[in-house]
């Protein structure tokens, strides 16, 4: 499908029952090429001035599940998987596989246990007041972790790291260099102690106020607890004797950045006109990182994590005056009132009084683990869209990738390629790597056979040095890069989510999560009302990060492979039930095993309900090369209502990481998991480790 057929199809339109906004592919999206910048900003000044004060009527977005629970349906499978050779990486996947089910716990092999590590409220810091769900507070929220955890991290954190921070206070120059050198060596190893990174992508009301009531909340006391349940946490694990890990509150590395946390500016749209704000006129400086999903590390040991649906906290769109509105059109937040209300308390997010700030969301964020007193910081270069995933590799001349998705509707896969070139020994070198550089977006062609789920693509440049791009500034195509994306002619995906590459191969991995408005298949997005998604594989140009052209194919169209219409493939499986593949649907998260297996949590599985998905949400292993290629068996069942995220290893891959998000949604007072807990269910970061310390798998 082209873009034109598309756009032929309907108008633009709002789609939001999945409590965001997707606009389609060619909406006008940009000011006149004949209106300067300057003008622009006069209008909204003056715009601004009318509306101050003006009042603001619209209707609430309510986000209710789009299905019901239905009954698990699907069987265990066998499992026919074949011993491959020697060095196989899917002879590591012995473990028995997980049936699809809808129990209340955590299911996983036999021979594996489940600790629930850290829980929405947990005080992570000495003195920190104790979860109470009747006196909650935005001061006690922002000493506690966050609420429904997403994307997991796992970095090791060596002696003489841990010596620096607790004499300074923070990462010394020269633990720094020799944490620079360390790192590429120890990053897949074991560690005693462990800095991880949890994201807390959105809060729910209904499920975390006992006495919510949504039509005269919320107090400023809920307000203030939601923006600081957000944002993300980074903690300190230790590992005990025998294996189990415990989360480790007197670590200086403990730290909290929620949606009130100050964080820079940079790259090319730093202290620009269209960045400054009213409560911060130098624009360099924003409150808060929202709605923080999947992320990514940095070959230098940083954390990557993205804004994804940071349009839902805003109101009053329709109150943005033309020019800035044309810069967001593709990304427009709520005309009216927002779902949270949040602009009742705070006006940093009602448009209508600063329709300046909406410009400053919507960003890959980078921080530092190992030093506490390094800020965070949005780097603008790599575009502004709802950033799912950002999975870095290092090119062969240096230069350092980042691929990132835009997790909507039709919506695009785009990769950054820094100016400067990776330092593997000079770690502070490498700090701001990623503010300069290019930022493209893939188009997927059809290659010399059509219809055969794979074929060729090119990384379309999103710069005005691109001629299809003549007249944008940078500052344009960074802040509407869905508008310049749409010019260039990339091709719209099913919802690209998270995006990990091959520690072994270097093959890039895309999660398209589910599509159930396309109507005219593509070739990289086959299947018309597409409800469980399927996974994508490129393979770069000589293997190379850097490279302008790419060969890809579908690794797996998902589904359940006993349901014909399902019209489901799994690599080189060809009898999936026979050899036992299970059923899957919605692929969101990925992650890597050290033996290059593909790992993959979902999202949404309950509610693929017309194919029969009753099941809770899980984690499923897929080896993508070798004799099994393909043969994806369960690993995980997660618990109901609840999201899967944040697939993660322990460098020695004897520890998995995820998390429990929005478990018993919208259900939260009545179902409470977990099963220990007294009055609510809580967003939970879970470690599953195989009962004799073997390696996640077998
Ligand atoms: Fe936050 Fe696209 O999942
Ligand atoms: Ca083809
Ligand atoms: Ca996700």
């Amino acid at each position: 499908m082209d873009d034109k057929t598309l756009n032929a199809q309907t108008d633009p339109v709002l789609w939001d029952d999945d409590g965001t906004h997707d606009v389609l592919p060619g909406t006008a999206a940009r000011p006149a090429a004949a209106e300067p910048f300057q003008s622009v900003l006069q209008k909204t000044v003056s715009r601004r001035a009318v509306l101050k004060g003006a009042a603001v009527a619209g209707a609430t977005l309510v986000i209710t599940p789009a299905a019901l629970l239905s009954p698990a349906s699907a069987e265990a499978h066998g499992f026919g998987r074949r011993h491959g050779r020697r060095n196989d990486p899917s002879n590591r996947l012995t473990f028995e596989t997980v049936p699809a089910g809808s129990e209340p716990d955590v299911v996983v092999p036999p021979n594996y246990d489940v600790d629930v590590l850290l829980r929405w409220g947990d005080p992570l810091f000495p003195g920190a007041p104790a979860f109470d769900v009747n006196n909650q507070t935005g001061a006690s929220q922002a000493q506690q972790f966050g609420f429904n955890a997403d994307l997991v991290l796992w970095y090791p954190l060596p002696d003489f790291v841990k010596r620096s921070v607790h004499r300074n206070g923070r990462l010394g120059g020269l633990a720094n260099k020799l944490l620079g050198m360390a790192y590429p060596k120890i990053m897949d190893n074991y560690s005693k102690s462990a800095l991880v990174v949890v994201n807390h992508e959105y809060t729910s009301a209904d499920d975390m106020f006992p006495d919510y009531d949504s039509a005269s909340y919320p107090t400023l006391d809920q307000t203030e607890t939601e923006i600081e349940a957000h944002g993300f946490s980074i903690v300190e694990l230790i590992i005990d004797r025998k294996g189990r890990w415990h989360f480790n509150q007197h670590s200086p590395f403990n730290r909290r950045s929620t949606g009130s946390s100050a964080i820079e500016i940079t790259g090319p749209l730093r202290g620009h006109p269209l960045m400054q704000s009213q409560d911060d006129p130098s624009g360099t400086v924003v409150k808060g990182s929202l709605n923080n999903c999947a992320g990514g590390k940095t070959p230098w040991g940083t954390i990557l994590t993205c804004e994804e649906n940071f349009d839902q906290y805003f109101a009053n769109f329709d109150s943005v005056p033309a020019g800035f509105a044309a810069l967001s059109a593709r990304i427009p937040a709520p005309g009216g009132a927002s779902g949270r209300a949040w602009e009742k308390h705070v006006d940093r997010f009602d448009l209508a009084k600063d329709p300046t700030e909406y410009h400053r969301f919507g960003y890959v964020v980078e921080i530092d683990p190992y030093n506490p007193d390094a800020p965070a910081k949005k780097r603008t270069a790599l575009g502004r869209f709802k950033h799912e995933g950002a999975a870095s590799r290092v090119g062969r001349d240096g230069r350092v990738a980042v691929y990132s998705g835009d997790d909507a509707r039709f919506e695009y896969v785009y990769k950054f390629v820094s100016e400067g070139r990776y330092h593997p020994h000079d770690r502070r070198k490498n700090l701001d790597l990623l503010d300069q550089g290019t930022l493209y977006v893939a188009r997927f062609d059809a290659g010399d056979v059509a219809g055969d789920d794979m074929g060729d693509g090119v990384w379309l440049e999103l710069s005005p040095n691109n001629p299809a791009l003549a007249g944008w500034t940078l500052e344009e195509i960074l802040l509407n890069s869905r508008g310049a994306a749409d010019v260039v002619g990339a091709t719209p995906m099913d919802r690209p989510e998270d995006i990990e590459v091959s520690p072994k191969t270097g093959h890039v991995y895309v999660a398209l999560t589910n599509n159930s408005r396309r109507t005219e298949p593509n070739e990289a997005n086959p299947r018309v009302n597409n409800q469980h998604g399927h996974v994508v594989e490129i393979i770069e140009d000589r293997g190379d990060a850097g490279a302008k052209a790419f060969s890809w194919n579908i690794l797996v169209k998902c589904g359940d492979p006993a349901v014909p219409e399902h019209d489901t493939s799994f690599g080189d499986v060809a009898d999936p039930m026979a050899e036992g593949v299970s059923p899957i649907s919605d692929p969101d998260n990925l992650a890597f095993d050290d033996d290059g297996n593909l790992w993959i949590s979902t999202d949404g599985m309950p509610f693929s309900g017309s194919y029969g998905f009753g099941q809770n949400d899980g984690v499923f292993a897929v080896p993508v090369a070798g004799e099994n290629r393909g043969l994806l068996r369960q690993f995980l069942s997660g618990v109901p209502g609840g999201e899967v995220c944040g697939p993660e290893f322990s460098g020695d891959n004897k520890t998995f990481f995820c998390a429990i998000q929005h478990p018993n949604d919208g259900n939260a007072f009545v179902n409470i998991w977990p099963t220990d807990e007294a009055v609510v269910s809580k967003p939970s970061l879970i470690a599953v480790r195989e009962k004799h310390g073997r390696k996640i798998g077998n």
